[in-house]
C-alpha cells in the first residue's frame, strides 16, 4: 500500500511519516507544494522526508498557479472573511490538496494523508477536496486517530526510533505561510484578552517602528488582473512579493481577529497580509469607478457568500464555480491604475483612474454645469416615494 502525506517538514508531519509506516503497513510518499512560504520551510525538505522513513519526496512549485488561478479570482469577488480575514490559508488549501491528489495518481497510491487537527478548519478544505477530485481514495488523519497530545509526545515518539528532528519542545505558535500571508495561532494569542506580544508578528515591520515618510504604489489592472506595479509588468506572483515588500516596510497588513471556524469553536488568531491587504484596497477602490451602484450592491452580496464558501473549503463545488463566473463579468470591467500611499500600517487609496471610469467630473461637479438639469431631480423624486406619499396620505384619511 501506498500513501501519499502533505508534508511539512513540521514535527506533526515528521512523526506521521513512521506512524503511517507502523499502523498501516505502507509506504509513505512525501508531497509539499511551495505556496510561497519562503525557503527556509523548503530548505532540507527532500533529505528530511527521506530521514524520517519516506520513500520519495517530492516538492511541486505552485507559486504562480496559487497567485494566478486562487487568489486573483477570489479578489474579483470581493471576498473578505468575516469582514477581516483575508482568506490566506484559506485560498492556498484547495490548491495544495489538488495537486497532492494528482500525485496520488501518478505514483498510484492507495491513500491520502494530511496533519491538520480534528478540531481545524483545514481538515475540512483538504478533505472536501479530495472528496470532490478522488472520492475512491482512502483518507488518513492521524490526529483524528492517535493519542499523542503534546510536542512532548510527538518528540518522544521520534527518540523512541531514532529520528532525527530539530524540532524543539517550546514552539509557541501555529504558523501558516504562503506568498499571500502568514497567519499566527496558539501560545498567548489563546486569550483574548491578551495583546499579541512582538514576537507574533513575522512578516511586516511594527508600525510604530514603521519609516515616518510616506511611500506611494501604483497598481495597474487590466480586466479584474494586477499586471503591473510602478509600471513594471510582473507575474502574478512576483507582483505579490513585490507589493509585500513595500507594504510590509510600512507594517500594512496586520489584524487581530476572533474568527468562527467552521467546526463550531472560536479561534484567536493574528494575520499578516502585507501586499494582498494593498492589492484589495486597490481593487476595491477600482471597482467603485466602474461598476454602477446596482452592480456594485450585487458585488458586495457576492464577496459576503464567496468568503464562505472560500473559508468553508467549498471551492471543489458548482457555487464556486457559479460565483466566480458571475464576479468575472464585473472584473471585465476593472481596468485602470491605482495609487495607494503606505504610511504606518495604514494603506490609504489616494489616485485613481480607468477607460472604464462611470465618474464624470461634468455631472459631479458643486459648480457651475450644463450636462445636469437640476429641475428633473424633483419629478424623480416624486415618483421614488410615491408609495410613501399615498400611505401618509392614507393615515391621515383613517386616523
Ligand atoms: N484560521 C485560519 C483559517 O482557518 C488559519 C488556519 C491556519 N492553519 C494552520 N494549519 N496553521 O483559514
Ligand atoms: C489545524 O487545526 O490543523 C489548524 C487550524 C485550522 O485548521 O483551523
Amino acid at each position: 500500500k501506498k500513501v501519499v502525506l502533505a508534508y511539512s517538514g513540521g514535527l506533526d508531519t515528521s512523526a506521521i511519516i513512521p506512524w503511517l509506516k507502523e499502523n498501516y503497513d505502507c509506504e509513505v510518499v512525501a508531497f509539499a507544494a511551495d505556496v510561497g512560504q519562503g525557503d527556509e520551510e523548503l530548505e532540507g525538505l527532500h533529505e528530511k522526508a527521506l530521514r524520517s522513513g519516506a520513500s520519495e519526496c517530492h516538492i511541486v512549485d505552485l507559486k504562480e498557479a496559487f497567485i494566478a488561478d486562487y487568489v486573483f479570482p477570489t479578489i474579483t469577488t470581493g471576498a473578505v472573511y468575516e469582514g477581516e480575514y483575508l482568506l490566506g490559508t484559506s485560498m492556498a488549501r484547495p490548491i495544495i490538496a489538488k495537486a497532492q491528489v494528482e500525485l496520488a495518481r501518478k505514483v498510484g497510491a492507495d491513500a491520502l494523508c494530511h496533519g491538520c487537527t480534528g478540531k481545524g478548519n483545514d481538515q475540512v478544505r483538504f478533505e472536501g477536496t479530495f472528496a470532490a477530485l478522488a472520492p475512491d481514495l482512502t483518507v488518513i488523519a492521524p490526529w483524528r486517530e492517535w493519542d499523542m497530545v503534546s510536542r512532548e509526545d510527538l518528540l518522544a515518539y521520534l527518540a523512541e526510533r531514532d529520528i532525527p528532528t530539530t524540532a524543539s519542545a517550546t514552539k509557541i505558535y501555529s504558523r501558516d505561510a504562503n506568498a499571500w500571508h502568514i497567519s499566527h495561532e496558539g501560545g498567548e494569542l489563546e486569550d483574548p484578552w491578551c495583546e499579541p506580544s512582538k514576537q507574533v508578528w513575522t512578516m511586516t515591520v511594527d508600525p510604530e517602528d514603521a519609516p515616518n515618510e510616506a511611500e506611494r504604489v501604483m497598481l495597474s489592472f487590466h480586466k479584474g488582473r494586477l499586471t503591473a506595479v510602478n509600471g513594471e509588468t510582473l507575474s502574478p506572483y512576483q507582483s505579490l512579493v513585490r507589493l509585500n515588500a513595500l507594504a510590509a516596510a510600512h507594517g500594512v497588513g496586520r489584524i487581530d481577529i476572533v474568527e468562527n471556524r467552521l467546526v463550531g469553536m472560536k479561534s484567536r488568531g493574528c494575520y499578516e497580509t502585507p501586499g494582498g491587504t494593498v492589492l484589495m484596497a486597490a481593487y476595491k477602490a477600482l471597482e467603485t469607478l466602474v461598476l454602477d451602484k446596482a452592480a456594485l450592491k450585487h458585488r458586495e452580496s457576492l464577496g459576503l457568500e464567496f468568503s464562505h464558501v472560500m473559508y468553508d473549503g467549498r471551492w471543489f463545488t458548482p457555487l464556486c464555480q457559479s460565483l466566480l463566473a458571475g464576479a468575472a463579468v464585473f472584473a471585465e470591467l476593472v481596468t485602470g491604475d491605482i495609487v495607494v500611499k503606505l504610511y504606518k500600517g495604514q494603506a490609504t487609496v489616494v489616485q485613481r483612474r480607468s477607460e472604464n471610469s462611470l465618474y464624470s467630473e461634468d455631472f459631479a461637479t458643486f459648480g457651475a454645469d450644463d450636462v445636469y438639469d437640476q429641475k428633473h431631480a424633483e419629478g424623480f423624486i416624486r415618483l421614488y416615494s410615491l408609495s410613501s406619499r399615498i400611505a401618509a396620505l392614507h393615515k391621515g384619511k383613517t386616523s
